[in-house]
């Protein structure tokens, strides 16, 4: 297990955001630090990403860099502080540039293609996405079969009713998403519904 599983297994949640400045992100990471989650993964989507992200690496939350599709933004997110790397699907030149710079990769896959080349890269530990479209639950148990070693973080289509069918899997190390903390709730500066919505997840995965 990577320091990246690690922490995935412990808090089973993996918040997806889209945050943009040192400030923004900063309200976010304390939001989710105060609903006692540390790990967040902050997508390369919008400007302002990398200093959102370089601010809430400086907090006491791991956060990585997601939505990285080339080499180079491996390289700008590590420069910023990222701890870790998740990239929509799998792409080797992605995952070789994170192994060289010794930073744990959470690649996306889709197929079972996807996962032999995986397998190939060493990969023990993926990002299903979307997973709703990929198949939900049901695709987790298919790919079990022929790949029983890996651990998936299914991602995408994700909210409260469907976290208990994902996390009761014993491939499923935790579940991403952006439902934490979506995109309104942070333009509208709501950091407590944020603390809320993650206590909440929080809660329900220890019941
Ligand atoms: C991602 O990049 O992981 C997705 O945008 C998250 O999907 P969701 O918004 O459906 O949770």
């Amino acid at each position: 297990m990577t320091d990246l599983d690690s922490l995935l297994a412990r808090g089973r949640l993996l918040p997806v955001l889209t945050v943009a400045g040192p400030s923004i992100g900063s309200a976010v990471a304390e939001a989710l630090l105060t609903a006692g989650l540390p790990l967040a993964e902050v997508t390369l989507r919008v400007d302002g990403a990398l200093e959102a992200l370089r601010a809430m690496a400086a907090l006491e939350l791991t956060v990585g860099a997601g939505t990285v599709v080339t080499p180079d933004q491996v390289d700008r997110a590590v420069e910023a502080g990222a701890s870790f790397v998740v990239s929509p699907g799998l792409h080797a030149a992605v995952v070789e540039r994170c192994r060289d710079l010794g930073v744990p990769v959470l690649p996306g896959i889709a197929t079972a293609s996807d996962l032999m080349l995986a397998v190939e890269l060493g990969v023990e530990t993926v990002k299903m996405f979307p997973a709703d479209l990929v198949g939900g639950p049901a695709a987790v148990k298919a790919f079990t079969g022929p790949f029983p070693a890996m651990r998936f973080v299914p991602t995408g289509g994700i909210g409260p009713a469907q976290l208990s069918s994902y996390l009761s899997l014993p491939a499923v190390l935790a579940v991403g998403g952006s439902w934490l903390a979506p995109r309104d709730v942070v333009a509208a500066g709501r950091w407590d519904e944020i603390t809320r919505r993650t206590r909440q997840a929080l809660q329900q995965i220890d019941e």
